[in-house]
């Protein structure tokens, strides 16, 4: 199976030994604590997952001003996002060699993890517009990932972590979420070896379910890992639940047996175009895929980035050899009205636009707001028909 990123074996942070933990749990109690951003418990949750390997715990500002500029820390790990504790009030912490993290999307906000703190160190604004507009490519507060990065405060809080449990990923999403090695041995038990990896944070309509079969059959694969975000999106994004049932229905009615698995993953979404996909990739490498599709303003939001900046980063800047994982890069894909299936812009160069069927997400919710039926061409009906009663119960 590929190798994870940056090590021989995959390190996951999450504590496995029962005995551990329970000490852990128990040394907690005696230690200063702190409730972390949402985005902290969700890297603690990544990390814990063995998802962010070979990283130890959260970056310090050198690291994270490094890999801001230039996608490697200062020890010269290629990666392509800081993974930060970020907090406003660090005042109950001072002197603190350990302190218990407290999970703020849990209710009582019980402890995710228990940090060693290798410092404590404050960001300018200069430093975290720096950070923003590498990360983001832009510092437009209207941004989401802008904002949730700037509503985080300001001091870094470094060092290395032990993980206690997956915040509400195990518990809500039972079923479907998975770490990056209960991902391997899994397609180990399969047999799979050469796996493509299919990031969403959508309903899969049949553009994406067709990316998906193209992608295992252009590179021979033995499956497709189908790979949801299961945290926190932007307001009138479709609900994880929703969005899994869809995905569900679709692979059980239109893939044979064993060829793909639906699984999910921690982490709220950055909106970071590029960046992101690339953090995608390297999370994907360690759950074992050697394929990542990577297709139209993948992770994109808005206007922000174009809708291939997101295959040219790996290009461009990603250096040779960085990433074992290799991109299955997709053009446009939609139903040719002309052909009577799904294709990639690309192999039909004598379509124009009006030759394909495409609908807006705004058009998609617009209609089963309404209760109408999406064009077949566009949705399987039985992923529709999920769709409109979610939309139909919002009112
Ligand atoms: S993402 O933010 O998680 O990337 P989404 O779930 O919409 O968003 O997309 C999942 C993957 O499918 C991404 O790689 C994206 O680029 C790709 N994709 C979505 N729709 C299309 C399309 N019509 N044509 C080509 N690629 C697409």
């Amino acid at each position: 199976m590929i190798q994870p990123h940056g090590s021989d074996t995959l390190n996951p942070l999450y504590v496995q030994d029962a005995a551990r933990r329970d000490a852990l749990k128990q040394e907690a109690e005696g230690l200063p604590s702190v409730v972390v951003s949402s985005a902290a418990a969700a890297n603690a949750v990544m990390l814990g997952s063995g998802y962010f390997n070979p990283l130890t715990g959260y970056m310090n500002k050198a690291d994270a001003l490094s890999v801001a500029e230039k996608m490697e820390t200062a020890g010269g790990l290629f990666w392509p996002v800081p993974i930060l504790n970020l907090l406003d009030d660090v005042s109950a912490l001072q002197g603190a060699k350990r302190i218990a993290l407290r999970d703020p999307n849990v209710d009582g906000n019980p402890v995710i993890a228990v940090q060693t703190v290798d410092a404590i160190e404050e960001l300018s604004e200069s430093e975290k517009n720096t950070i923003i507009e590498k990360v983001f490519r832009t510092a437009d507060p209207e941004h989401p990932g802008v904002a949730a990065l700037q509503a985080q405060g300001n001091h870094v809080v470094s060092g290395p972590i032990e993980v206690l449990n997956f915040s509400y990923f195990e518990t809500d999403f039972p079923g479907t979420f998975r770490t990056a090695w209960q991902i391997r041995d899994e397609m180990a038990e399969r047999g799979w070896s050469k796996v493509v990896a299919f990031q969403t944070r959508n309903p899969m309509h049949r553009a994406h379910e067709e990316l998906c079969r193209m992608a295992y059959e252009a590179v021979g694969a033995d499956g497709i890992l189908i790979h949801m975000l299961l945290g926190k999106l932007k307001a009138g994004d479709i609900p994880a639940d929703v969005r899994d049932a869809s995905i569900r229905k679709m692979v059980e009615i239109y893939f044979p047996p064993n060829t793909v698995m639906v699984t999910g993953y921690g982490f709220d979404m950055l909106y970071a175009g590029p960046r992101e996909a690339v953090l995608h990739a390297v999370f994907r490498q360690n759950a074992g895929c050697t394929h990542f599709i990577v297709g139209r303003d993948h992770a994109g939001v808005g206007k922000y980035y174009g809708p291939f900046d997101a295959q040219a980063i790996f290009r461009d800047e990603v250096p040779a050899g960085a990433l074992k994982i290799e991109i299955f890069e997709a053009d446009h894909t939609a139903w040719s009205k002309k052909l009577n299936k799904v294709v990639m812009m690309r192999d039909c160069p004598d379509h124009t636009m009006d030759d394909y069927v495409i609908l807006s997400g705004t058009k998609v919710r617009e209609m089963l707001s309404k209760g109408e039926a999406l064009p077949e061409e566009f949705s399987r009906p039985e992923v529709a028909k999920i769709l409109m009663g979610f939309y139909q119960a919002q009112g």
